[in-house]
């Protein structure tokens, strides 16, 4: 594409510009843009925003392919102006180059772009990016994901014409898929003064997106702002956990009545301190913004527990603030990356929550591309520069295996083979590399993983989690193997090598493994994934971990989302349940006692005496561990898809219910319809109400009612 187009900068600002053309067209004609940029761009059309898309294209695997937008306009004008505005958003912002010294963009921030329209003679025509259009820099001074903006409202653009860029354009291709948006607008909830004398405004929920100016106030008068997630112990703003994210927020004013929205940034926060400002804060002055991609609600549970209500809430809001082009592992700090094992860990959650399979082809898309030429899928998708020489290394157990357990989630809740087949040669290639570094007896041993990212059991001054490294590489390396299989069964593929293989490496996990499994972690992934003969056995030492650490977690971002599977279908719901109401430090509702709005990354994010966890590694967005909604939703209310019939064609409901809850309702809108879950218990009975918009299997305390679309009612003595 762009055959006739040249990339083109601005000299005269190469990280931040604006390029202009006019041109002549048939008025009331329609015309189709299409864009893209070495950057993010914003297009205006006769003045207007041509879409609501923010941070377009978003960002790819840029080494492979780099996304074009298109665009209808309907009803030109016979004279037309063209406003493409550019920063350098992921493609060559600090998020790629990183921050070491000497590191700096590789390229300046370019655009192009071909507008087919129709002239005043009906003739089609197509008019191309080249030194035709007019560049300037502009009121943006600097913009950049990680160091947030600088804005001054008194520079007047200066043009001159564009400078062409010699680059490759084999790599532009276009994108359609879900796309970033603004969503509502927040207000703060308070002013807040803080001991140290900050004026702080509270909007109430950890949040994504900017705070958006709307002020009277006299040029050279300044707005400088600074954002934070929390408040330390004693009140004040805290924002160390930030690291090298600068996030600024600074606006010039020029004179007078004046709005400003950043570009080419975002920010993770829920306080906003004013560090500069032309008077005292008037309310309305500020508003909040959120901003992430346009992905479609689809799950909803409620209950009798108002904690456990609002932990629900927390982690749709901590999707909503990490579902952003790609998914991240938090918004606010100098990360905001596609860790895959965050990715994974969340992904069946995620698609109760919201219907993302688009968001995911997307992603995956660009995980497939970002393979290296070893066949190793990497850990961050897609890897940023900075990280391109560790990153490729080898595979990393329960990051790179993302590649097998998203597209696998996809299909079972849409139904969706395509994805399948987009992925399922790098399902392959990942196997095959894990295959390789496999000892003799098929186990995978002795590679530097992750681990147990985490984990409360890590031994002091550790990030990872005390479950051996060997037995987590080697459980996903078998639960790879096994989705494998039943993906190749599902595209038709021959399967018989992967089928033996998955059969060998289980038989060695069981031999080996199974005798010695220790940790929470090592006992939920073992049977979780299916990797034990006797489940007894292992269930019991699990409880026995449990208890042991005081009827309390210990499991990290490998252990967390199995481990009330690994209890609920091996006939201990009672314990799952009493781990997801515990209160105390450390549980799930624990944050959300201490006022928490979104799911930290670690437990102990903020420790019971106010204490904070260091600030190297503490972001309080982090949703990993919200992968405890998959639960809610499939065990608690039981829904779930039937592999047999993917994409919810069919249905299983098989709550479970639990008298620590008086009532509780899970709803999951699919493709096909709503289906609703729901009990409650009364003096002597529990009742049951289920709606299904398709045929299913009802299984209620092991008794299976085979049932068409509609609504059932279920009764029994409590
Ligand atoms: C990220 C994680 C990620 C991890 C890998 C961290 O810095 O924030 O969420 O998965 O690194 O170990």
């Amino acid at each position: 594409m762009f055959s006739y187009a040249s990339l083109i900068y601005c000299p005269k600002n190469e990280g931040d510009a604006v390029f202009k053309r006019e041109f002549s067209a048939k008025a009331g004609s329609s015309l189709t843009l299409t864009v893209s940029a070495l950057g993010v761009f914003d297009v205006r059309f006769n003045g207007e925003k041509v879409s609501g898309d923010i941070l377009a294209p978003g960002w790819q695997c840029y080494k492979k392919r780099i996304g074009a937008f298109e665009y209808k306009i309907d009803n030109v004008r016979s004279d037309n102006v063209i406003e493409i505005y550019a920063s350098r958003g992921w493609f060559s912002g600090r998020i790629n180059i990183g921050y070491k010294e000497g590191a700096a963009p590789k390229h300046p921030t370019a655009i192009i772009c071909e507008v087919d329209y129709v002239d005043s003679f009906g003739q089609k025509c197509k008019l191309v990016s080249d030194d035709s259009f007019m560049a300037s820099a502009y009121e943006v001074v600097s913009s950049d994901i990680y160091d947030g903006i600088i804005y001054d409202a008194r520079v007047k653009r200066d043009w001159s014409p564009a400078t062409v860029y010699d680059y490759t354009k084999d790599k532009f291709t276009l994108i359609d898929s879900v796309r970033v948006k603004e969503h509502e607008s927040v207000q703060p909830i308070e002013v807040i003064v803080t001991p140290r004398g900050e004026i702080v405004l509270d909007f109430g929920v950890n949040m994504v997106g900017y705070p958006v100016l709307n002020i009277d106030a006299h040029e050279g008068e300044r707005v400088s702002l600074s954002f934070a997630e929390i408040l330390d112990s004693d009140g004040n703003f805290y924002n160390e956990n930030y690291r090298l994210a600068k996030c600024k927020y600074e606006y010039i004013c020029r004179e007078g009545k004046q709005t400003f929205k950043p570009f080419g940034t975002f920010y993770g926060y829920r306080y906003v301190r004013l560090d500069e400002y032309p008077h005292e804060y008037r309310d309305g002055e500020i508003t909040s913004v959120w901003v992430h991609s346009d992905i479609e609600r689809t799950g909803n549970i409620e209950s009798s527990n108002e904690l456990l209500n609002r932990l629900y809430e927390n982690i749709i809001r901590g999707q909503r603030a990490n579902y952003l082009d790609i998914p991240t592992d938090c918004p606010q700090r100098d990360e905001r990356l596609g860790w895959l094992g965050d990715a994974q860990a969340f992904v069946k959650a995620a698609s109760y929550n919201f219907d993302c399979l688009e968001f995911f082809r997307k992603w995956l898309c660009d995980v497939v591309l970002s393979i290296n030429e070893k066949g190793v899928v990497p850990q961050i998708a897609p890897v940023p520069d900075r990280y391109a020489n560790w990153q490729l290394a080898e595979a990393k157990a329960a990051w790179s295996d993302a590649i097998t357990i998203c597209p696998w989630q996809m299909y079972l809740t849409y139904g969706d083979k395509a994805i399948l087949e987009l992925t399922y040669d790098a399902m392959v290639s990942h196997v095959e590399s894990m295959r390789r570094r496999a000892g003799a007896d098929g186990l995978w041993r002795g590679d530097e993983q992750f681990g147990d990212w985490l984990g409360l059991d890590a031994p002091e001054g550790s990030y990872k989690g005390s479950s051996s490294d060997d037995v987590i590489a080697s459980a996903f390396y078998v639960h790879s193997v096994n989705i494998l299989t039943r993906v190749g069964a599902v595209l038709g593929k021959d399967n018989a090598d992967y089928k033996q293989l998955y059969s060998n490496i289980r038989r060695a996990f069981v031999e080996q493994f199974e005798p010695i499994l220790e940790t929470q972690t090592e006992c939920a992934v073992a049977l979780y994934f299916g990797l034990v003969d006797n489940r007894d056995v292992v269930t019991d030492k699990l409880k026995a971990k449990i208890h042991s650490a005081g009827d309390r977690l210990q499991t990290g971002f490998v252990g967390t989302p199995y481990i009330l599977h690994a209890l609920s279908e091996n006939g201990e719901s009672e314990l799952a349940y009493k781990l997801i109401l515990r209160e105390e430090y450390p549980s799930w509702l624990y944050p959300v006692t201490m006022g928490a709005t979104t799911i930290w990354e670690h437990w102990d994010g903020l420790r019971p005496d106010g204490k904070l966890w260091s600030a190297d590694m503490n972001s309080y967005n982090h949703y990993a561990y919200g992968a405890c909604a998959d639960w809610m939703f499939s065990v608690m209310g039981g829904i779930q898809p039937d592999e047999l019939y993917p994409g919810y064609e069919r249905c299983i409901i098989a709550p479970v219910p639990n008298p620590s809850l008086f009532h509780f309702k899970a709803s999951y809108k699919s493709k096909h319809g709503e289906i609703v879950s729901s009990w409650r218990y009364d003096e002597n009975t529990l009742t049951y109400n289920i709606t299904t918009p398709v045929r299913s299997k009802i299984i209620l305390n092991g008794t299976v009612h085979e049932v068409d679309a509609g609504s059932y009612e279920f009764t029994s003595e409590v």
